[in-house]
């Protein structure tokens, strides 16, 4: 018997699908986000925006710059730090401009090894903490980013069947994982008829039910002047639920680059996602009072966030000389702007309050480096 089935026996032999993911993902010991090397990145088995490609926190450090010529230094905190790649890339990117430009920088990281490579590969630059509620609240303005966290938030998993929902729990069978259905409690019915989804006979489903309550606590540290990006593959509910597109659900596992749709195969060993509700994500913040700045395709995002003006002061606009460095940076960019891949797939979801908020809302007018080259008289 392997180590989850043995924990799972311990517990009575069965569990709520996000009690297995929980420990597939986050065991001390075997989870998959425990070990001592980053399971993600070019050498690992999936790539996420900022370990793809070193533009995602250059477009970020340049963004972050205009907003603090508004308002000043601020504090930037980077949730689900994982291996510091994109703290690294974006204080890289400042350089000498850094003190103007970031008063305080803080990574958020559950996993303890990846703590202490943060903390290895931040040098003293940043806190490292478990929780957002251990870092001291910003006076000043904040800017909270966080790409793949949500998705990696723990998921109940149902299917519908003619007149009932049922769950689907992760049992232990003569030493062996398999599911077991189990009529659906009442927090996770309820969680759909918030949504008001009504599933099809034999629709499978996920529900984050710790979404909400997640992020409500992010944006009450973030106070009133502050912008938060969330980075992340979703759908609102009327699409995330919508049978002909996700019948079988959401649900992905990746192992070596590859996807696979069991998640009871090799526990620990493969990352299991599941797709964000971005309307849980927005419930909260409009009960908060926070606004919407925009939620954009990550290729649309970066092009509005000021990659042409970004990529001119890399002496790569348009005129740049083809040569190998030009070549390779322009391989670099169409990695995150790739239509078959991230740049469509993943989506940035921005929501601010206060001077932030004002100062973002420009990011809704679609700029491109030739308006940007007229305006300057070119
Ligand atoms: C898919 S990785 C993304 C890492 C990094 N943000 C990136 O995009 O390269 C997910 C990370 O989220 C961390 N994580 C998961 N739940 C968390 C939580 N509640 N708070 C902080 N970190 C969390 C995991 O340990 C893991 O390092």
């Amino acid at each position: 018997m392997g180590w989850i089935e043995r924990i799972i026996e311990d517990r009575g032999g069965e569990v709520s699908f996000a009690e297995f993911m929980e420990l597939a993902l986050y065991d001390p010991d075997h989870g998959y986000y425990s070990g001592s090397e980053p399971r993600y990145g070019r050498r690992g088995d999936f790539l996420t925006a900022p370990t793809a490609s070193l533009w995602y926190a250059r477009v970020l450090a340049g963004f972050l710059t205009r907003l603090a010529g508004g308002t000043g230094p601020v504090t930037f905190v980077d949730l689900a730090a994982g291996d510091g790649s994109l703290l690294a890339g974006v204080s890289e990117a400042l350089g000498e401009r850094g003190a103007d430009v970031l008063i305080r920088r803080v990574a958020v990281e559950r996993s303890p090894a990846m703590r202490g490579r943060l903390a290895r590969r931040l040098q003293g630059t940043a806190d490292v903490v478990t929780d957002l509620w251990e870092a001291k609240q910003p006076s000043g303005p904040v800017v909270v980013h966080a790409s793949e966290l949500y998705d990696a938030l723990p998921v109940e998993r149902v299917i519908a069947g003619n007149d009932e929902l049922n769950e689907l729990w992760v049992a232990v069978v003569d030493g062996s994982l398999g599911w077991k259905q189990r009529p659906a409690r009442e927090n996770v019915a309820g969680y759909f008829s918030e949504h008001r989804v009504k599933l099809d006979p034999g629709q499978v489903a996920e529900a984050c039910l710790s979404a909400q309550d997640v992020h409500g606590r992010h944006l009450q540290w973030a106070g009133d002047d502050a912008l938060v990006l969330i980075l992340d593959y979703g759908y609102e509910a009327r699409r995330l639920y919508d049978a002909r597109g996700r019948g079988q659900g959401s649900l992905a596992c990746f192992h070596r680059h590859q996807l696979s749709r069991d998640p009871l195969e090799s526990p620990g060993e493969q990352d299991i996602t599941a797709h964000v509700n971005w309307d849980d994500i927005r419930m909260v913040a409009r009960e908060g009072g926070w606004h919407e700045i925009g939620l954009w395709p990550l290729a649309e995002f970066l092009i509005r966030a000021g990659l042409a003006e970004v990529a001119e002061a890399f002496d790569l606009g348009m005129e740049a000389p083809m040569n190998a460095r030009t070549i390779r940076e322009r391989q670099e960019i169409k990695r995150l702007l790739d239509p078959e891949g991230m740049g469509s797939d993943l989506k940035m979801l921005i929501q601010g309050r206060g001077r932030l908020a004002a100062l973002s809302s420009q990011l809704r007018c679609m700029q491109n480096s030739e308006e940007n080259a007229t305006k300057r008289g070119r």
